[in-house]
Order: structure tokens, then C-alpha cells, then sequence
């Protein structure tokens, strides 16, 4: 059994659909990404989180939280007076964030398509590594939900498994971890964010694996400043 067959836990990811459905294995899950980022992952997410441009009393989702390691890193970007809500369809996923007892965190079990959330809510919406774990199907309709929370001026900050061009490495990273990582259709995402609405502002790789894009929510009369 490979290791994203282990982290999905009880069989019920999206196997017919190549993407990587729930997380199931929280504990397991935060072994696997901690070593995964050999030692850089708050670096990382604390670079992903400056990339957004989240700043003091910034209102933020993250969706498909996870275990809430980027959330309790955004929740500290946003004192004094911040609030980052997480969402995650996993309730395992969802208890082990909730267990962090970050007081300015809120998690709750729901999925990017379908977000229980009001309209414009919120300054900034990050989702890490989330993209290849949503039926292919759904993940239009997940980045439209993503861009209706946002306020007018708001950021979208989207990373996701960039895979390796080596073949070989492409392989490995197939048995190890599945075919929704290895096969991840990267290059699709500039168009879904912009079938949503929202502008393409920034793109990039980050050391080791990951691509990341930024994208405004058009504005007529309130621009979020830049930081
Ligand atoms: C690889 S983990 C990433 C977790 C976290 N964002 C991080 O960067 O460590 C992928 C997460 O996406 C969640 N997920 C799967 N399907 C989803 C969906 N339809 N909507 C939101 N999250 C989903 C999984 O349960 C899992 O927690």
C-alpha cells in the first residue's frame, strides 16, 4: 500500500476519479508533511502566508485546512484583532486542528464546493496542497465558492503539488504518494481561478515542490493595499 493510499485511511478518497480525496490519518498526515518539507515547512508557510498579503485584523479562510498547521501560522500573521476560519471535509482532519486551541482559529467540517459561508466575508482565501484532493469534476465550482467568500479587493492564495518534470522522480512520486500528486494538472489553475472571476496577479515555484498563485477579487472603488 502506498502512502497516500495509508493517509486516506478507510479507502473512501476519490480513487475512480485520480484525486486525492479525504485525509483521514491527521497524526500520520502531520509526520508525512513534516518530513516532506525537511525542516522548512514553517519557513514555507510562513513565506506563503507573507506571498497572500494577510496583515493585522485581516479576516482569512483556509480551505481544506487539514491538521491547521497554515492556519495557526496565518492566525499569528493577523493579531492584533485577526480571525482565521478553517474548513476541511475530514472530521479527523478538523478534530486535530481544533486540538491546536488557537483562540483567534475557528474549524469546521465542510467542503470547497460548497461553503457554508456568507458572500465577501473574507480579506484573504489560502488552500495548500487541497486542488488535486478535489474530484476533477468540482474543482471549478470549488475555486467559483472560494472567489464569492472573498470581499471586493480581496486575495486568493493558492499553492498546490507541483510534480516533477524527471520521469523517474514522476514515478517514484506515484508509487509513494499517488497518482493524483504525480499527475497533478498544475497548469490548469490559472484558468479555473479565472473562470471564477478573479485576476491572475502572481504566479511561482516555491523550493521544493510547490506552484503558487495570487489572484486579486476585482474592485471598482476599495483596492486592498499591497504590503
Ligand atoms: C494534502 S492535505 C493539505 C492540508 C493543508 N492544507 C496543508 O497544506 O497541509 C489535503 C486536504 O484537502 C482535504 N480535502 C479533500 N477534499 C476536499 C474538498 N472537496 N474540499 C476541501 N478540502 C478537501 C483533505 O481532507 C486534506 O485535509
Amino acid at each position: 500500500m502506498g502512502l497516500g493510499a495509508r493517509l486516506l485511511g478507510d479507502g473512501h478518497g476519490h480513487a475512480d476519479d485520480a484525486s486525492g480525496g479525504l485525509i483521514r490519518r491527521a497524526r500520520l498526515y502531520e509526520i508525512f508533511s513534516a518530513a516532506a518539507f525537511a525542516g522548512r515547512r514553517r519557513r514555507v508557510f510562513d513565506q506563503l502566508a507573507a506571498l497572500s498579503g494577510v496583515g493585522p485584523g485581516d479576516r482569512v479562510l483556509d480551505v481544506g485546512c487539514g491538521t491547521g498547521f497554515f492556519a495557526t501560522r496565518l492566525a499569528t500573521a493577523v493579531q492584533p484583532g485577526g480571525r482565521v476560519d478553517g474548513i476541511d471535509p475530514s472530521p479527523p482532519m478538523i478534530d486535530y486542528a481544533a486540538g491546536r486551541e488557537n483562540a483567534h482559529c475557528v474549524f469546521t467540517v465542510a467542503a470547497a464546493e460548497a461553503l457554508p459561508l456568507e458572500d465577501a466575508t473574507f480579506d484573504v482565501v489560502t488552500s495548500t496542497l487541497v486542488i488535486h484532493h478535489i474530484t476533477h469534476g468540482n474543482r471549478a465550482t470549488a475555486l467559483a465558492e472560494m472567489a464569492r467568500v472573498l470581499r471586493p479587493g480581496g486575495c486568493l492564495l493558492v499553492a498546490d503539488f507541483r510534480p516533477p518534470t524527471n520521469p523517474v522522480a514522476n514515478h517514484l512520486i506515484s508509487a509513494l504518494a499517488g497518482h493524483a500528486m504525480a499527475h497533478n494538472p498544475i497548469g490548469e489553475l490559472t484558468g479555473l481561478i479565472e473562470q471564477a472571476g478573479l485576476r491572475v496577479t502572481g504566479t511561482g515555484d516555491h523550493r521544493p515542490w510547490l506552484h503558487y498563485l495570487r489572484a486579486g477579487k476585482p474592485s471598482s472603488d476599495r483596492p486592498r493595499r499591497i504590503r
